[in-house]
């Protein structure tokens, strides 16, 4: 009895504590977040963000976010109680990513967010150790054997996975989340691609690897971080080990535990002669750490980050533009077909999509999966639309406001029209200029996935485009109907992409 007693009294006074510590850090919190705003601001904006109103009249942040650039005579617009410069213009964007590129780093701040999930990554570094990196990684992913067994690694889970299962959820005619669909399918396909192993997070009854879920909460609390009043309340949380703090350093404990599994079984298995991204790092010639467990572990779980949840992002919105388009998908079926006679080659085939490859671009001009970009200004200076930034101060870039430029794209810049990227030789596509369009973002820093990306999104939509009507079913996305997205590193649609799908009736549904 005493014994019970004894141990309900202590749980009180835990309770007590932890109640009491909750407290004081909300408080510390609160005068943090008034001293770092210090003056206040009560302009309009600042009042719309500070109290949600702007949530009235648009779905998403980003939304408003683009009107009010839209206003602004520069595209440029200062939040003053979050101390940022927010830009959508093209010059700026370039001034940023290159010209003055050393002034504008990622920032110790961002590097501490999300520091104990990427480490020492080329994601999360600046200066010498990003340059080191990034001249070791282009040259890898830019090699024609890297290329190839990444193409191979895309057309195996396209044809014996992804497509088994579609069909699957087609002739029962049950309602499936494409987002998760999506986002099993990538983190597959990256894993295979970065490490040569296979999590096999899409086998028939989907389970879910350990993996994919403790990167999943790793990713999504070290984003989490970056919504707090002030760094120092997740700090104190991390240095106490409460909360999502302690969630978040088991999460990073199990990805560690995994990838020095990973690391383990690829040099057991041997590397010399493997292409995956892991194997090809541990056999660069003449590179230190090559043999270093802790630099491998950085490089390829940033690659984790980088290559998976924004792919499943640009196919789920590109799925929502083509249920409401079907004329689109019409096209992209046509092309494909044309392209049968000719072609031999499954990745040449699919490089010579440029219809596929337009309606893939319009589709991330509208819905980038990176909806922004933060840079740190180290020194004081002056954007080349005249707007003065502070030192140590945060300047986005927006690309999802500049998908929504009149000024960049046109009046009819809200409709989804793939023809506006086929101005090349012979109605063939065209790129923008990466500081209009910066998906890839674009500068010194350009996303080193892109060609993969493009190959695998168009992978996949041909062959379900060929192969299914997609039918959007939930609220989120349906005509008329602006998806909801959630806050994060990568945009996600809040509450999935609920679809129905059909077979398409006189189909060939072979992925070449
Ligand atoms: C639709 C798909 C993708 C989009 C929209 C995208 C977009 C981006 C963006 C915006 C950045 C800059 C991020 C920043 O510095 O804050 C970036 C960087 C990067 N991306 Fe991608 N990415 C995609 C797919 C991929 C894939 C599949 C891979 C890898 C296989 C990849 C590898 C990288 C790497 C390594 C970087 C870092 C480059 C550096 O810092 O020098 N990306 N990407």
């Amino acid at each position: 009895m005493d014994a019970a007693m004894e141990l309900s009294w202590g749980a009180r006074c835990a309770g007590l504590l932890f109640f009491g510590s909750s407290i004081f850090l909300v408080a510390l919190a609160a005068v943090l977040l008034l001293l770092r705003r210090w003056p206040w601001c009560s302009c309009h904006v600042c009042r719309a963000y500070l109290t949600g109103s702007w949530a009235r009249d648009f779905t998403n942040l980003g939304d408003w976010y683009a009107h009010l650039l839209r206003q602004s005579p520069t595209a440029t617009v200062h939040i003053h109680v979050l101390g940022c410069t927010v830009t959508a213009n093209p010059g700026n964007v370039e001034y940023m990513l290159k010209t003055n590129f050393d002034n504008f780093p990622k920032g110790k701040q961002f590097a501490a967010l999300l520091g104990d999930l990427l480490g020492g990554g080329i994601f999360n570094v600046d200066g010498d150790a990003w340059r080191h990196q990034r001249k070791m990684a282009s040259l890898e992913l830019g090699s024609v054997t890297v290329r190839s067994y990444a193409y191979k690694i895309v057309a195996q889970e396209v044809e014996t996975r992804l497509m088994p299962l579609l069909t699957d959820v087609a002739d029962k005619g049950t309602v499936v989340d494409l987002q998760d669909v999506f986002r099993r399918f990538a983190f597959d396909t990256i894993c295979k691609i970065s490490f040569g192993l296979d999590p096999g997070c899409l086998e028939a009854d989907m389970p879910m690897s350990d993996l994919a879920d403790a990167f999943d909460t790793a990713s999504r609390l070290s984003a989490m971080r970056g919504a707090a009043a002030s760094p120092l309340v997740w700090k104190m949380k991390r240095m106490l080990n409460i909360g999502s703090e302690r969630e978040l350093k088991k999460a990073i404990k199990l990805v560690d535990d995994l990838a020095a599994a990973m690391i383990l079984q690829r040099r057991k298995l041997g590397f010399e002669n493997s292409h995956d991204l892991l194997s090809r790092f541990m056999a660069s010639d003449g590179d230190v750490h090559a043999m270093d467990d802790k630099y491998l572990r950085d490089i390829v779980v940033s690659f984790l980050l980088a290559g998976r949840d924004t792919v499943a992002s640009a196919l789920t919105t590109l799925f929502i533009h083509l249920s409401q388009n079907p004329e689109v998908a019409a096209a992209i079926r046509a092309e494909a077909a044309a392209g049968d006679k000719t072609s031999t080659n499954g990745y040449e085939h699919l490089k010579s999509l440029q219809y596929t490859h337009a309606v893939l671009y319009e589709n991330m001009r509208l819905f980038p999966p990176v909806q922004f970009d933060s840079k740190f200004c180290a020194a004081a200076d002056v954007l080349p639309d005249g707007t003065y930034v502070e030192g140590e101060s945060r300047v986005m870039y927006h690309p999802y406001a500049m998908g929504r430029m009149p000024t960049i794209w046109g009046a009819d810049y809200e409709a989804f029209r793939p023809d506006r990227w086929l101005t090349g030789p012979g109605g063939s596509f065209a790129p923008a200029s990466l500081y209009k369009y910066p998906v890839f973002q674009g500068g010194l820093r350009v996303c080193l996935g892109k060609e993969l990306a493009i190959t695998e999104m168009k992978a996949v939509s041909v062959a379900m485009v060929r192969a299914f009507d997609v039918e959007v079913v939930g609220d989120n996305g349906r005509s008329g109907c602006a998806p909801k997205f959630v806050p994060g590193l990568t945009a996600s649609i809040r509450g999935g992409l609920p679809v129905r799908i059909r077979r398409v009736s006189t189909t060939n549904s072979d992925f070449r």
